[in-house]
Formats: C-alpha cells, sequence, structure tokens
C-alpha cells in the first residue's frame, strides 16, 4: 500500500477541484426532472466541466486499455437497480418515482475532486426514499469517524451496523479510495467490516480519500452488465449511494466536496 500524505500546496489544489465538483452537482440539481433523458444531463455536466470551469471530467475514457474501452460518458448516473457507473444515454428517460444518483469527478490542475448524491425523481415512494435517507446516514456517519490516529476499519463497520439496523445490505464488489493527482489512489476504504488484519490503516492528518457507500433494499450482491460498466444490484431491488472527497485534518475532517446546500449533520 503506498498512501499519499498530502502537503499544503496538494490540499490546496484538493479543495479546489472538491468545489468545483460539488458545484456540478448543485449546478445541474434544476435539470433533473421527470422526462429528461441521462444523456442530456450528461451533456449538460459536460459543458458546464468544461467550458465554465475549465476543468476536465475524469470519467471520459477513464480505464481504457489495450482491448477495453474507457468509460464512454462524463458523469456517471445510477438509476434504481443500478449500484454504480451507470452510463449516460438519450434513450434513458427519467420517470416519476426514479432514484437516480450522480456522480462527478472533476480534474482541475491535476487533482481530482470525486462526489455523488442521490436525486428524487418527482414522488419517490417512501421505502426509496428512506433507502436514500439512510445511505446518506451511512456517509455521514462514516465522515464522523475520520480523525488522525482511527483506523480506517472504524468507517466501514458503523456504515454497516446503520445499514443492517435498518435491514438493508452494503456493497462489497466497489469501495470508496484515496485520491489526489490520482483519481483511485491508496488505501481501499471499505464500507463493510471486511479487512481482517490486512490492509487496515491507521488514519494520518494530510490523507484524502472518498467515502462512498452503496446501500442495497435487497440483498448484497451486484452483477455487471454486458456494456462493462453498469453495476446492478443481482435481486433489481434499489440501491442508494452518496460520496465525499474528505481531507484527514489535525483534529478530525474536512469535507473538500461540501455543497452550498448542504447541512452536514
Ligand atoms: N466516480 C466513481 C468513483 O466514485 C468512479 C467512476 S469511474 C467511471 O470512484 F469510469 F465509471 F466513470
Ligand atoms: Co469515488
Ligand atoms: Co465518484
Amino acid at each position: 500500500m503506498n498512501v499519499i500524505i498530502k502537503t499544503r500546496e496538494d490540499i490546496e489544489k484538493m479543495r479546489i477541484a472538491g468545489r468545483l465538483a460539488a458545484e456540478v452537482l448543485e449546478m445541474i440539481e434544476p435539470y433533473v426532472k421527470p422526462g429528461v433523458s441521462t444523456g442530456e444531463l450528461n451533456r449538460i455536466c459536460h459543458d458546464y466541466i468544461v467550458n465554465e470551469q475549465k476543468a476536465i471530467p475524469a470519467p471520459l475514457n477513464y480505464g481504457a486499455a489495450p482491448g477495453r474501452a474507457g468509460f464512454p460518458k462524463s458523469i456517471c448516473t445510477s438509476i434504481n437497480q443500478v449500484v454504480c457507473h451507470g452510463i449516460p444515454n438519450e434513450k434513458k428517460i427519467l420517470k416519476n418515482g426514479d432514484i437516480l444518483n450522480i456522480d462527478i469527478t472533476v480534474i482541475k490542475e491535476g487533482y481530482h475532486g470525486d462526489t455523488s448524491k442521490m436525486f428524487l425523481v418527482g414522488d419517490v415512494q417512501p421505502f426509496n426514499q428512506r433507502l436514500v435517507q439512510v445511505t446518506r446516514e451511512c456517509m455521514y456517519k462514516g465522515i464522523q469517524q475520520v480523525k488522525p490516529g482511527a483506523r480506517l476499519s472504524d468507517i466501514g463497520q458503523v456504515i454497516a451496523r446503520h445499514a443492517h439496523a435498518n435491514h438493508f445490505s452494503v456493497v462489497e464488489e466497489y469501495c470508496g479510495h484515496g485520491i489526489g493527482r490520482g483519481f483511485h489512489e491508496d488505501p481501499q476504504v471499505l464500507h463493510y467490516e471486511g479487512y481482517g488484519n490486512r490492509n487496515d490503516c491507521v488514519l494520518q492528518e494530510g490523507m484524502t480519500f472518498t467515502i462512498e457507500p452503496m446501500i442495497n433494499a435487497g440483498k448484497k450482491g451486484t452483477k455487471l452488465l454486458g456494456d462493462g460498466w453498469t453495476a446492478v444490484t443481482r435481486d433489481r431491488r434499489p440501491s442508494a449511494q452518496w460520496e465525499h472527497t474528505i481531507l484527514v485534518t489535525a483534529d478530525g475532517y474536512e469535507i473538500l466536496t461540501l455543497r452550498k446546500d448542504e447541512q452536514a449533520p
């Protein structure tokens, strides 16, 4: 494991990248309505990131390798049973009652900011509203563990306990991650109690990583669709996710992707 401790200069740039990512989520909010396509939401975000923010949408072409095409769009849009990495599409139209995650990652001056939130499209069933709320609480309970001397495993422990107390399950195939000049740096941030004694780590001032729990209404299992990106729940029941980029400070944490409208509990 190679966890990069950020310098003061790195942190200044991480704050800027984080704020830009948060501002994309603020900007897109009024467009998220029944009848809009996820392709349209992608286009609006792409144009805003490139033309207004003069930044780079990190997902576009991410993960390209010999024999494998990279991610084809600039944001991820994950609806209902889609756990993460949903691909925006002109033909995918939001409908009343959908729950939607929009995941934004921007690169500014070489540094990444990564954040996502859930949107309720029109009138959403109370059960699905509760899934969205509990998932947000899971993310915040994880964030509140962050301080020097705490362990990475403390984060996964509180997230899993809160999800299970509400009879939901925690996705294990995807996790949070260190972030900086790299999109996905060490360490891996598990959202469940899965480290055993290996790969856990003690948090230190200057670390930056994401916390991004994916919580399922039904069973925890996921399946990758044939497009090679879209992850769905195996049982096709809904899933929710929220994500922030976090800095470990001298006495706790700073949320680098906090939105203006957001009241951190
Ligand atoms: N933003 C996602 C994360 O939280 C990663 C998206 S990678 C993509 O780590 F290729 F699917 F866009
Ligand atoms: Co992330
Ligand atoms: Co993300």
